[in-house]
């Protein structure tokens, strides 16, 4: 890589396997412009409120889990108190033959010790499902978020990285929710019971244990900034190798249509090692921070043994104090290399959560009304309705425009076959009917209404899109036909899958309609798999209908059948067939050529083929290919 991004300047180092594969730099440079979207932007303190969000509704399970823990530490804690107890008070005792103190703090011993066990367990039932119902409930609204979320924020954000999202982020929050906070509540807990008991004991001593906290404060904020920026370069490595991997997957076939095992394999490589880098980083400020704070930690006991020697042959110092005080003195300083453990979490978790709240403040750019409107009972008995575009324009986020300024009006019933070159438009305008993408300026209108302001269902009934994609579910083929009428019976997902002439092919799977289209034997070609999302649409029954090169993966009988059958299907529908086979466009009522966005010409196929337009060259063209 030559040259690394501002964003990320410590990302490389020289000698890097990337030298060495010089082919994989392009895409390894695209990956790392998909991370500048890792984290997408989210207002000031959005991972904060996401995290209260999350804790609000268990507060009084949190609560418990508070109080819990610190009867638990009581009990804890007790231990150095009673062998100071033990060696000051039982043991003179036991020398005039009094062996009551000594049993006292025996079982006094047993007591905390047990009271701690059962109190730790009643913890752990609590935290653990605290943090269960925290995950289920972050991992169900990132899914609702991000699927309904608009198209075009699917076009940006990557299905790897969504899934990055849901799993290895919130797996990292599982770790401080189940390890990491139970962790740090103990060491502060801890903190403040100890530096509480040793005052108590001797204020001499206490102070000192209290002087070393300083030290360590400042290595824990130390560790805490490095540690910070290590990790949230860790979590984007790791981020982008899921990404690589969901991408390579995804797209297997061209993969070994062009030969890209080695390519992808070096870009892998390169990822992988990033990853390996930044998680080296991040254990050697670990061990910096561990060494450190054992420093401190021994310095602070080895004065304190010293200083209360001299103390204890003086006689200032009981010898049971002093002991006890050595006591606490490591049970402070064991929890530091674990407070560490728990920055570690805290760190991942907090650079994960930072990501998934920019995930989850993520707005809609279609949104769904604040007042939704709905439609008028249709005009006629025909399901069809009336469309306009009013003065709409629109362009796509990443570019320019693509329609400058379109009007049309497309009367309740009517057939429109949408003809023109490559890229001119004619998927846009289908998407903007279908409400994929609202226009920057204009409005689109279904029997008067403004999409915008269309209830859901009555979109979803309204206009209905067919692409040339047809996507199947996991499941049978009925439930693929039903998926716009889930309610419907088999009666009426065979009769759709007749008229649309897919009942033959169908019924010979081997099981019929219950076929399940992942599972083997129920493989189906890309023209079966149109002619299901023909049923699925036709079932759907709705008002608009858009077909956007749906025929396109069907033969010349197939599509002539489909075709056939489509002017029974579309009759009373106003629909709109965008078509690059001419053969399409005799069902038409009326023919749009499309130029740059514009509508070049509109007429009926008849007037345009006689006419001496662009569809009347097309046409000829098309007719001499055929002879
Ligand atoms: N998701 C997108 N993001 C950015 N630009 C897009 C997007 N989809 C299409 N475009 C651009 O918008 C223009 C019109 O594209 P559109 O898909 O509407 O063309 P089309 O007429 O359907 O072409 P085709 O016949 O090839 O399907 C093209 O210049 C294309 O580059
Ligand atoms: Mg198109």
């Amino acid at each position: 890589m030559t040259a690394p991004t501002a964003a990320a300047p410590d990302r490389e180092q020289p000698k890097d396997p990337e030298s060495r594969h010089p082919a994989g730099t392009e895409a390894v440079r695209a990956t790392d412009d998909a991370f500048d979207q890792d984290v997408l932007p989210s207002p000031p303190g959005a991972t904060g409120a996401l995290l209260r969000s999350l804790l609000a509704p268990m507060r009084p399970r949190v609560a418990l889990t508070v109080l819990l823990l610190l009867l638990q530490q009581a009990a804890v804690q007790a231990g150095p108190l009673l062998v100071a107890y033990a060696i000051d008070h039982a043991v003179p005792a036991l020398r005039d033959d009094d062996r009551g103190p000594l049993i006292a703090v025996g079982a006094g011993y047993l007591l905390c010790s047990l009271a701690a066990g059962a109190l730790q367990y009643g913890f752990i039932a609590v935290a653990a499902r605290v943090s269960q119902d925290v995950l289920l409930d972050l991992r169900g609204r990132i899914f609702r978020h991000a699927q309904a979320l608009s198209v075009d924020f699917h076009e940006r954000y990557t299905s790897g990285r969504l899934i990055s999202r849901s799993t290895a982020d919130v797996e990292s929050l599982r770790e401080l929710l189940d390890e990491g906070l139970q962790e740090l509540v103990t060491v502060i807990l801890s903190f403040v019971y100890i530096a509480a008991l040793l005052l108590w004991l001797d204020l001499g001593l206490g102070a000192v244990a209290v002087a070393s906290f300083g030290p360590l404060y400042a290595l824990v904020r130390l560790y805490r900034r490095r540690a910070g920026r290590v990790y949230r370069q860790r979590s984007t490595a790791i981020a982008a190798v899921i990404v690589k991997f969901v991408e390579t997957m995804n797209g297997i076939r061209p993969v070994r249509a062009f030969r890209r095992e080695a390519a992808n394999e070096a870009d892998f490589a390169v990822l992988n090692r990033r990853h390996e880098r930044t998680n080296g980083n991040a254990l050697l400020e670990m061990a910096r921070y561990v060494i450190g704070s054992r420093l401190v930690a021994n310095t602070t006991v080895a004065g304190i043994v010293l200083w209360g020697a001299y103390r204890v042959a003086d006689g200032t110092l009981a010898l049971g104090v002093l002991a006890a005080a050595v006591l606490y003195l490591r049970r402070l300083y064991d929890p530091i290399d674990r407070l560490g453990m728990f920055l570690n979490s805290y760190q991942s978790a907090a650079a994960s959560l930072e990501k998934i709240a920019g995930l989850l403040a993520q707005t809609p750019s279609v949104p769904e009304p604040a007042a939704p409107k709905e439609l008028p009972p249709p005009a006629s008995e025909h399901p069809g309705r009336e469309v306009v575009f009013d003065a709409v324009s629109f362009g796509y986020r990443t570019g320019g425009e693509v329609l400058p300024r379109f009007d049309l009006t497309l009367p309740a019933g009517q057939t429109v076959a949408v003809v023109g070159s490559t890229g001119a438009g004619k998927s846009t305008l289908a998407k903007l009917l279908a409400r994929f993408y609202d226009p920057s300026a204009g409005r689109v209108l279904l029997d008067g209404t403004d999409l915008r302001d269309l209830a859901v269902p009555e979109l979803r009934r309204g206009v209905v899109m067919v692409t040339q994609e047809a996507f199947l579910f996991s499941g049978t083929v009925a439930d693929n036909i039903a998926i716009g009428r889930p309610e419907a019976t088999r009666e009426e997902i065979e009769r759709a899958a007749k008229a649309i002439g897919a009942h033959d092919f169908i019924a010979a799977l081997p099981d019929g309609y219950d076929t399940d289209v992942r599972k083997r034997g129920g493989r189906i070609s890309a023209g079966q798999r149109q002619l299901v999302a023909f049923a699925r649409a036709l079932l759907a029954d709705p008002a608009v209908l858009i077909l956007d090169e749906a025929t396109s993966s069907l033969d010349v009988p197939g599509e002539r059948a489909v075709q056939r059958a489509m002017t029974t299907v579309l009759k009373g529908r106003t629909a709109v067939v965008i078509a690059h086979r001419l053969s399409t466009v005799e069902i038409a009522d009326r023919v749009l050529v499309m130029e740059h966005g514009r509508i070049v010409e509109d007429g009926t196929p008849d007037e345009l083929v006689a006419g001496t337009g662009r569809f009347a060259d097309l046409h000829r063209a098309w007719r001499d290919s055929l002879a």
